[in-house]
């Protein structure tokens, strides 16, 4: 059910412009994620998440859950988020990233 409630998240984000993507989820990667993350920037501490632009869902959503040991707890609703966020930032990076 959860991977249902991801799925019609997604395919909402989808038909919303880049910059209208959940911004609660972006701000909350910003504050707990933003440490050890980019997008096509590079690696940090974790490694850059423009290579998740493929994964499904449900690998990200179990990657999200996993880095409450790194970021701290997060509710239900915020790894629903980040997971999407993640996927969608990881695409458009994928998409921008020039040819190589
Ligand atoms: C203290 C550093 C740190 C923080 C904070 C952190 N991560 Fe990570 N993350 C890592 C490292 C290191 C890995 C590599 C694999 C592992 O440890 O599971 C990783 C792996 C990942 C992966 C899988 C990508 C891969 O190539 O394995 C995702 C997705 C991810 N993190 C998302 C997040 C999100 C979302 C947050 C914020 C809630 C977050 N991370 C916070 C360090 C961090």
């Amino acid at each position: 059910m959860r991977l249902t409630a991801l799925l019609i998240l997604v395919i909402w984000l989808n038909s919303v412009p880049c910059a209208a993507a959940d911004e609660s989820a972006a701000d909350l990667f910003a504050g707990k994620c933003a440490r050890c993350h980019t997008f096509g920037h590079g690696r940090k501490k974790g490694p850059d998440l423009k290579k998740v632009a493929d994964w499904d869902l449900d690998r990200i959503h179990r990657q999200v859950v996993k880095m409450q040991r790194k970021a701290g707890h997060l509710s239900e609703q915020e790894i629903a988020g980040l997971t999407t966020y993640v996927k969608e930032e990881a695409q458009k990076c994928a998409q921008e990233a020039p040819p190589k």
